[in-house]
């Protein structure tokens, strides 16, 4: 089994080939590309001894069953959706690293005192619909029906795309975890961050995970002609976004562990030679104590609306999607510190900024993370790197932490 982490760099090769887009990797919730990487994952999750389904939402679900008295499943898994001209390893490394650790075990003929479970989740990232984590929510039982009624860019239904892919809508409720006991949730997961790198480490256990509150800001103007309405008789729905994103950006760098982020903007009508009537813009608002993080964007969402006041406009928020900070289990992640020492390497404590599907999943059970170093703290861009080496150790890791589960279950 040496070879396992080579695999795995080759699989997140291929899987990174499933894109909805020439040249780069775009892999959104029930789309084709997903069909082909849910093709390969359930082979692979077969080799490794699995029974796989698809749930309704479009969760690729491996199961490996425990010896015949084993009455609880833990829950091993990340996703398989992606950003937009994403990396090849957010989300997909943690399910083959899953996938990886129960075919040694399979290879061994090894049965654990529990069941685990492999779940690819459908959409972490949020990227057709706005909303994220559709996978996590459904499977935890907080799965929002409303959401069903949400269109995509082709104006296609959150109910119609997960027709398409073979799920039915109208079952959601059946993807929740059952009534089977849950010892909890593991997770691997790049870093995304430049900490592990700093530190010279290949693997970090992680502490809590950053919540995160999501806004759509429009700000409507009058368009008009560009050349011949006057600089002061205009109501440029654009300058006053700008204005806003600075003082976003300011607001942010003022504060010390505060990120907040315009990503999307969309102007209205989008011509030349017009003055812009309308902007769409997105607000990512993070900080690791919710309550910071609340206080500050009711300052922006306040300050959103002074300057459409000064300058003539009005300002229309909508709120998009919200997740308190979530600490991780103290019992699973001492497991995890454990299994990463008695590798031979330190147990490094970190905080995730990022949010992941451990957030959702600690609505039902306890969760733990493990962080794999990568390059120069890169992700959510092609430019995302992780080595064999460190791939391996986290192979290494994981196994060692269902060992040692095994052994206290
Ligand atoms: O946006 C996030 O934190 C994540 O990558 N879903
Ligand atoms: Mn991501
Ligand atoms: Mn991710």
């Amino acid at each position: 089994m040496g070879r396992d982490a080579a695999t795995i760099m080759q699989r997140c090769e291929l899987l990174g080939t499933f894109s909805e887009e020439q040249g780069r990797l775009t892999r959104p919730f029930a789309s084709d590309a997903m069909r082909r990487a849910h093709e390969h994952a359930t082979v692979w999750m077969r080799e490794a001894g699995m029974a796989v389904r698809s749930d309704n939402v479009g969760n690729l679900r491996g199961r490996y069953e425990g010896v015949a008295s084993a009455d609880a499943t833990l829950i091993l898994g990340s996703h398989l959706d992606s950003v937009r001209d994403a990396g090849k390893y957010d989300g997909p490394l943690g399910v083959l690293v899953a996938i990886a650790a129960v075919h040694r075990l399979h290879a061994a003929g090894l049965r654990l005192p529990f069941g685990v479970e492999v779940v690819a989740f459908a959409d972490e990232e949020g990227l057709r619909y706005g909303t994220s984590y559709l996978g996590s929510r459904a499977l935890a039982g907080a799965f929002d029906l409303a959401d069903l009624h949400l269109v995509d860019a082709q104006r296609i239904t959150m109910a119609q795309a997960i027709r398409a892919f073979g799920g039915e809508p109208d079952r959601l409720a059946d993807d929740r975890w059952g009534s089977r006991r849950l010892l909890g949730y593991c997770e691997v997961h790049i870093e995304q961050g430049p900490v592990l790198e700093a530190r010279g480490v290949p693997v970090g256990v992680v502490s809590a995970i950053t919540g995160f509150a999501r806004r759509s800001l429009t700000f409507t103007g009058r368009a008009a002609h560009a050349g011949t309405m006057p600089m002061d008789g205009r109501l440029d729905a654009l300058a006053a976004a700008s204005e806003f994103v600075l003082a976003v950006e300011a607001g942010a760098r003022a504060m010390t562990g505060l990120v907040a982020t315009v990503g999307q903007l969309a102007v209205s009508p989008g011509a030349v030679n017009v003055v812009p009537g309308e902007v769409v813009l997105s607000l990512d608002v993070r900080h690791p104590d919710d309550l910071v993080r609340a206080e500050h964007l009711q300052r922006l969402l306040q300050r959103a609306e002074d300057i459409a006041k000064r300058r003539g406009l009005s300002v229309e928020l909508l709120l998009i999607d919200q997740e308190d900070s979530i600490v991780c289990s103290p019992r699973l992640t001492s497991v995890l510190a454990r299994a990463v020492r008695e590798l031979g390497h330190p147990a490094m404590q970190l905080a995730s900024g990022a949010g992941h599907d451990a957030v959702v999943m600690a609505r039902i059970t306890e969760v733990a993370m493990l962080f794999v170093r990568c390059k120069g703290g890169i992700s959510h861009s092609p430019a995302e790197s992780v080595t064999e080496d460190d791939v391996a150790v986290a192979i290494d890791v994981l196994s060692k932490f269902l060992g040692l589960l095994a052994e206290n279950a």
